[in-house]
């Protein structure tokens, strides 16, 4: 029989790996992480995962504080005798970095990925954002697992809204818009977005028709700057359908950006991708089923 999963929480995704490991029939520990006075971090794991296929969950919203941890704690389980490596990063960071905008520039997805691909066996990850790669099967070399979240928005949804539309800010939300309109059985409309810089954004291509007797709902997988899903809103309140709920799926707002989205009317709902106050839908089960599909599961007894 082989050994049960060990889910290792970093720090801060303990309520993920306790998620995790109860529906995988695994359990769960801790991965200590102690800051040195000079910003150098130790990492250690009491666990014994010896000859035990190991999950990491870790939230990885401003990464860069949290990768080298993370490397470490990677090359660690492995070198205490892991059988497989599994890390479970509800949202995985750099993927809008995709292409070279500028001459010069890095492309930080590949970076990243690479980066990844060389320590683990296999990556879960939630709705990541692909839009000039096809699949993460274009960055990674290992087995990846692209949960949706669409089902369990379209389930928070139902119970939200009577009729509603779900309207798309940019081309690329088309994917996430359709996928949750479809489960939703539900319209929706995506529109054209134009960005000039970090919180300069422009938005055009709505058409008020495909809004007439529903409610728009804007939803996008994720919120940073808040300038996005801001700019949407006042063009579905120019056309006379004001949004009142925005959806995403990944939540990188700061108290900032939170101010403003309310200022514009909007209150906001995130999948727990990233712990943030705006969590309101639980994509636990998706990711658990990303593992699952990886060959990670509770050994039959
Ligand atoms: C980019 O295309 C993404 O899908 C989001 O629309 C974008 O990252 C949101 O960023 P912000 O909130 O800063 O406008």
């Amino acid at each position: 029989m082989t050994a049960p999963p060990l889910v290792l929480a970093m720090p801060g995704a303990q309520a993920l790996a306790a998620g995790l490991a109860a529906r995988i029939d695994g359990d769960c520990a801790d991965v200590e992480v102690h800051d040195f006075p000079d910003g150098e971090h130790r990492v250690r794991v009491q666990a014994p995962l010896a000859a035990r296929p190991v999950v990491i969950a870790a939230h990885l919203d401003r990464p860069d504080a949290k990768a080298l941890p993370l490397l470490f704690t990677l090359d660690l389980v492995r070198e205490l005798g892991a059988t497989r490596v599994i890390l479970a990063a509800p949202y995985l960071p750099y993927m809008r970095q995709d292409h070279r905008f500028q001459p010069g520039e890095a492309i930080s997805s590949a970076s990243f990925a690479a980066w990844l691909s060389g320590r683990l066996d296999g990556l879960v990850t939630v709705e990541p954002h692909l839009h000039r790669w096809p699949s993460l099967d274009a960055i990674f070399r290992i087995p990846t697992h692209a949960a949706s979240a669409t089902a369990a928005i379209a389930g928070w949804l139902r119970g939200q809204v009577a009729r509603p539309v779900l309207v798309g800010p940019d081309e690329e939300s088309e994917q996430w818009v359709a996928r949750a309109a479809a489960a939703l059985g539900a319209p929706h409309a995506v529109l054209r977005k134009h960005r000039s810089g970090d919180r300069e954004v422009r938005v055009e291509g709505l058409d008020p028709a495909a809004l007439a007797g529903h409610e728009p709902v804007l939803l996008d997988d994720m919120i940073s700057t808040g300038s996005t899903v801001v700019e949407a809103a006042s063009a579905l309140r120019a056309a006379g359908a004001p949004a009142r709920l925005c959806v995403c799926v990944h939540a990188l707002f700061d108290a900032e950006a939170a101010a403003r989205l309310a200022a514009a009317g909007l209150r906001v709902a995130s999948c727990g991708t990233v712990p943030h106050a705006s969590n309101a839908i639980d994509v636990t089960p998706a990711i658990a089923d990303g593992l699952s599909a990886l060959g990670l599961q509770a050994p039959c007894s």
